[in-house]
């Protein structure tokens, strides 16, 4: 029995889209920070009978809704040659509904748990392959700090870009409904390749989009990186808008434009959003507080959370 903790990341530089074939490999390279203070726990026992249990947040999940973690359970337990069913118990403590992806997190923490309790020494670049097939940002929350998920021939490798102290980056995750229910991003992305006519233009943009976050990232310059952030964000949302998936709500709009009027007032705030209508700011620390303050303000917006950049997945 293993138990690892994960944080959740946010991509500065989007992933958006699958290479064809199988194996969940992104189309395009990405770049995250972890966020510190919002974790997942998850232990994994090894050697029950029967069937293999998940259970998350208390909660005991159907088969159909747990494919990709049961078929993550299965290769661990190929490679280890072990008999007998996994037990799997998973908790967040930040709500589904956060705007931050518990998948992330999730398929990290199972990772890392599965291997370990398996005995398997796996490093930490094949638990981050590991985790990918299950959920591609998933292996980005293996490193702390900035880290990238760039393809390649053999698949797409993660690694560290930048440790933690590297910029005095600060999220606001400007929650702006309770409601869970999105196209989950697998769907988003695939009707985004499928219909959509500006998906090409996003894969030429994407690279470059990404070459730039990392320097902007490795140079230590803040205004630079959360700039082009949301640069990356809006052209992967117009991606998907002519697709027909959208993830804006009118609050979503909302924020983005105090964001630019904040911005217009000389404030550091860039916007940033995934696969829902919760609008992440990125600002420096020393204005974060202030910022959560005037976000909290705009009407529709439920709550504001203040992250930092934190730590890989590790086992407590
Ligand atoms: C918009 O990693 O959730 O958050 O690989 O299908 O599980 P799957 O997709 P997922 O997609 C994340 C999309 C994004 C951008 C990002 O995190 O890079």
């Amino acid at each position: 029995m293993t138990t690892a903790v994960a944080h959740p990341n946010i991509a500065l530089a989007k992933y958006w889209g699958k290479r064809a074939g199988a194996g969940n490999v992104p189309a395009v390279p990405s770049l995250s920070v972890t966020l510190a203070g919002l974790s997942t726990r998850t232990t994994v026992t090894f050697g029950g009978r029967g069937e293999d249990v998940i259970v998350l947040n208390g909660i005991v999940q159907p088969a159909g809704a747990t494919a990709r973690a049961r078929a993550l359970i299965d290769s661990v337990r190929a490679a280890a040659a072990i008999d007998g069913a996994a037990r799997v118990e998973s908790e967040n403590d930040f709500p589904t509904a956060s705007g931050l992806a518990s998948s992330a997190s999730g398929f990290a923490a199972l990772a890392l748990a599965a291997t370990r309790a398996a005995g398997l020494d796996t490093s930490v670049a094949d638990v981050a392959d590991l985790a990918r097939r299950g959920s591609a940002s998933a292996a980005r929350s293996l490193f702390g700090g900035f880290c990238e998920l760039v393809p390649d021939e053999a698949g797409a490798r993660a690694a560290q870009v930048a440790p933690e102290g590297a910029l005095p980056l600060r999220v606001l995750v400007c929650v702006v409904t309770e409601d869970a229910k999105d196209v989950p991003s697998s769907v988003g992305m695939e009707q985004t390749r499928a219909e959509s006519p500006y998906y090409a233009a996003w894969l030429d943009a994407a690279p470059r989009l990404f070459a730039d976050i990392r320097a902007a990232v490795v140079a230590g310059d803040l205004a630079k990186t959360c700039e082009l952030s949301e640069r990356s964000a809006l052209a992967m949302h117009a991606s998907a808008l002519a697709a027909g998936v959208v993830y804006f709500r009118p609050v979503t709009l909302d924020v983005y434009a105090r964001v630019r009027a904040l911005r217009a007032a000389g404030r550091t705030a860039f916007a940033t959003m995934d696969a829902g209508p919760h609008v992440k700011v990125l600002t420096s620390a020393d204005e974060s507080e202030a910022l959560a303050r005037e976000l909290g303000a705009v009407p529709g917006v439920l709550r504001v959370l203040v992250a930092r950049p934190g730590p890989g997945a590790f086992v407590p």
